[in-house]
């Protein structure tokens, strides 16, 4: 019997310094719990991340690769690469630009919420940003995306251009994603404001629990963060934003079941179920921050892991743009040469 190919994922962090508990708990973690079950390629998208700026992108992309391998994403397995080592996502991003229709990018909610900060000039790689994550996805034919909440309406663009290049070339060249978003921790929330998302972006640093931050500073945020004038520890979106957050977080990091912890937690008060998460999301940053820094004393080795990861991932890209530049009617080189000589 000839054996099934197995499934194909595609995620990508950008790389920042500031990889927050937010990324971790709505991507990474689930990285690592489908890497045995899935052909993995997972990417460090610095080409998006230069859409906000390119301080430190260099250390920054070291830091979040080290961070995947922290998280336990295993290199043996998993193509780990750098999305700028692979010119066929500029290259694809590009064709699909031309298949990609402005109103659908206006429509665009993180577009629309990222470019009423950016002040008079707005970067029109802010608007395209969508349309690269495509080419991302597309050229690895992947099956799956596994990313938080805050990406359903990208990975829906996505598809659609899967499918309106599929119907115009009256070929099958792109396999159709799904996005898989799990179901505790894909909207991790700020925890000075509980009814925005946990982000980089958020006004106050309070809010945001980074990986990097100090034992000390995790405490300090966590006590600190908004919950209710009630006493009813409940998962409540509604009602208990800032107390389901806590308890998002928790399961996410522990696995255990929001109704059981819900059932622990009757009788209790605040205090307690913010100990209880300080001790939990602390336990888990500190260790996540050993193998970063020891990761990253060894770059060679990160060096070693992108270049393999480059290489395979080229192999993977270049299958899929040589069939859409086919399909879009581009004269191959090849080709010409051919005829050339006869
Ligand atoms: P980035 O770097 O902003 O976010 C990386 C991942 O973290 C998730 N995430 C969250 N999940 C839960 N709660 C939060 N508060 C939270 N904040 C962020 C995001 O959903 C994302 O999964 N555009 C992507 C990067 C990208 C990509 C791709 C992803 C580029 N190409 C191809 C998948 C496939 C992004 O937002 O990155």
């Amino acid at each position: 019997m000839t054996p099934v190919p197995r499934q194909r994922i595609l995620s990508g962090i950008q790389p920042t310094n500031h990889i927050t508990i937010g990324n971790y708990l709505g991507a990474l973690k689930n990285w690592v719990a489908l890497q045995d079950r899935f052909d993995c390629y997972f990417a460090v998208v610095d080409l998006h991340a230069i859409v906000t700026g390119r301080q430190g992108l260099t250390d920054n992309t070291y830091y979040a690769l080290a961070t995947y391998l922290a998280a336990g994403i295993n290199p043996e397995r998993c193509c780990l690469f750098a999305q700028s080592q692979v010119s066929q996502h500029a290259e694809l991003a590009w064709l699909l630009n031309c298949y990609t229709y402005m109103g659908e990018l206006q429509r665009m909610t993180q577009f629309k919420d990222k470019s009423s900060k950016a002040g008079r000039n707005i970067p029109a790689g802010l608007f395209n940003y969508p349309v690269l994550m495509a080419a991302d996805i597309l050229l690895y034919q992947a099956n799956l995306v596994p990313v938080g909440e805050d990406q359903r309406q990208h990975l829906e663009l996505t598809r659609t251009l899967a499918q309106r290049l599929n119907k115009t070339m009256a070929k099958p060249l792109f396999i159709v994603p799904d996005a898989y978003i799990p179901k505790v921790g894909a909207r991790i929330m700020d925890l000075r404001n509980p009814k925005i998302k946990m982000s980089k972006s958020n006004p106050s640093p309070e809010g945001v629990l980074y990986l990097h931050d100090s034992k000390d500073s995790i405490a300090q945020k966590i006590r600190r963060a908004t919950t209710d004038s009630d006493t009813e520890i409940r998962y409540d979106l509604e009602q208990k934003a800032g107390v389901s957050n806590l308890l998002a977080m928790q399961a996410a990091i522990s696995g255990k079941a929001i109704a059981d912890l819900e059932a622990g937690y009757q009788g209790q008060n605040y205090g307690r179920l913010k100990a209880d998460c300080i001790e939990v999301v602390s336990a888990e940053v500190l260790q996540l921050q050993q193998r970063i820094t020891a990761l990253l004393a060894d770059r060679p080795y990160l060096q070693s892991i992108m270049n393999k990861g480059a290489e395979q991932a080229r192999a993977v890209a270049q299958k899929t743009l040589a069939a859409v530049n086919s399909a879009i009617g581009f004269v191959s080189p090849c080709a010409d040469d051919k005829k050339d000589i006869s």
